[in-house]
């Protein structure tokens, strides 16, 4: 039953076969689904119609990790780099390490990553020193974790543009894509590949249940096809009921449902947010700066008087308060100037207490005069 009330059926036939193996693509109504919102959402150049759905074109996964794991198993071999920007989701790392692939950390700012700093390391790449050159970029466009930032289009653009020049493969990591506060949202990197080089992963964890364990994965057709193979041996495939149930939840809301829960989502995570904007402006002025988040659920601090990000955790954490090592989303991580802050379900007074102990922390830590820092002003207005 839904929260309003409304009961969903699934049928005796529906729950036998639900029961039974599936495919390895997945529920074919629910992927038919989920084309067409693909059609609406981005407009991807390559897919075709969801009635002449060729069935590598979408492929349901257990999540956005499962699709990652399954492309890098895919399509990496041992020694292989993956570009990644220098703060990156830190379950890359961990699925990369038994595969033998190592991450090429490239540097970016407040609108992703910078396509001259792409450029100059693959320019620059010597094989006979440093290996394959990397074949395959890595991102989270939106409201990334752990900075927070959303990549402009132009920046999309521009970086697009570079991988086609380089051959690069763009695994588009965007689970905070409906997490976007800003209407409309920026557009996908699927949105733009004319050129068949972009696997896009989306979820249904942070917008309708994380348990559910329930994703899909987009992209062109050839690609799919070998991921899709690889997926057969290797993991046979998520489980159908979850499928089912998402399926007559999408089925009763409709597009238009969808896209307004969405909205609802991003509103909610939006107020959260500016919750903990006015804390940290409150309490962290003058200790460390942040830049406004665009979306999702993270707020990235730099703190100003420290850079032991590990020690600085620790201390907060004995006072009672849980940060995130910056330490932990780089690649061989260490101790940085870097925290991250998560504000989504905490509630306002747990939140102040939080900053308030990081706040002591940090004077603690050296910085002690608490002034305003004239630099800090546009980073948080
Ligand atoms: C960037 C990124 N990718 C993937 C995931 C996990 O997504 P899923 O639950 O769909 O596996 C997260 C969750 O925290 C994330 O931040």
């Amino acid at each position: 039953m839904m929260n309003d009330g409304t009961t969903l059926d699934i049928s005796e036939p529906e729950m036998k076969a639900t029961l039974q193996y599936g495919s390895v693509a997945g529920n074919q109504e629910l992927r038919h689904w989920l084309i067409d919102l693909q059609h609406r959402l981005h407009s991807p150049p390559l897919l075709e119609s969801g009635n002449e759905l060729n069935t590598t074109d979408l492929i349901m996964t257990t999540g956005c990790t499962e699709g990652i794991e399954k492309v890098l198993e895919a399509v990496m071999e041992e020694g292989d780099m993956i570009l990644t920007e220098t703060f990156t989701y830190p379950c890359l790392f961990n699925l990369i390490t038994p595969l033998g692939v190592k991450a090429v950390p490239v540097r970016s700012d407040d609108e992703g990553m910078l396509p001259s700093a792409l450029d100059n390391v693959l320019s620059t790449w010597r094989e006979q020193t440093s290996g394959r050159r990397p074949k395959v970029l890595y991102c989270i466009p939106s409201a990334a974790n752990p900075t927070g930032v959303t990549w402009s289009m132009a920046r999309k653009k521009d970086i697009y543009n570079v991988a086609r020049h380089y051959g690069l493969l763009i695994l588009e990591d965007d689970p905070y894509y409906m997490m976007q506060f800003s209407r409309p949202r920026v557009p996908s990197f699927l949105s733009l590949d004319t050129d068949g080089r972009v696997i896009r992963l989306d979820t249904f964890s942070k917008i309708l249940s994380a348990g559910i364990r329930l994703g899909f994965m987009t992209g062109p057709k050839q690609i799919l096809e070998r991921v899709q193979l690889h997926m057969e041996v290797s993991s046979v495939h998520g489980g159908n009921l979850a499928q089912i149930m998402i399926l007559k939840v999408l089925q009763q809301m409709h597009y238009e449902g969808f896209m307004a829960h969405g909205d609802t989502v991003s509103d909610f995570y939006q107020e959260r947010c500016e919750k903990a904007l006015k804390l940290t402006k409150k309490h962290l002025t003058g200790l460390a700066e942040w830049r406004v988040p665009h979306g999702g659920i993270f707020l990235w601090l730099r703190m100003l008087g420290s850079s032991n990000s590990t020690e600085v955790i620790r201390k907060a954490h004995e006072k009672g308060a849980t940060f995130t090592d910056g330490a932990f989303f780089m690649k061989e991580g260490k101790p940085c100037e870097y925290i991250r802050m998560s504000y989504s379900l905490i509630d306002d007074q747990d939140m102040e207490t939080a900053v308030k102990i990081l706040a002591s922390v940090l004077r603690e830590e050296g910085n002690q005069d608490g002034q305003e820092n004239p630099e800090n002003k546009d980073l948080h207005d």
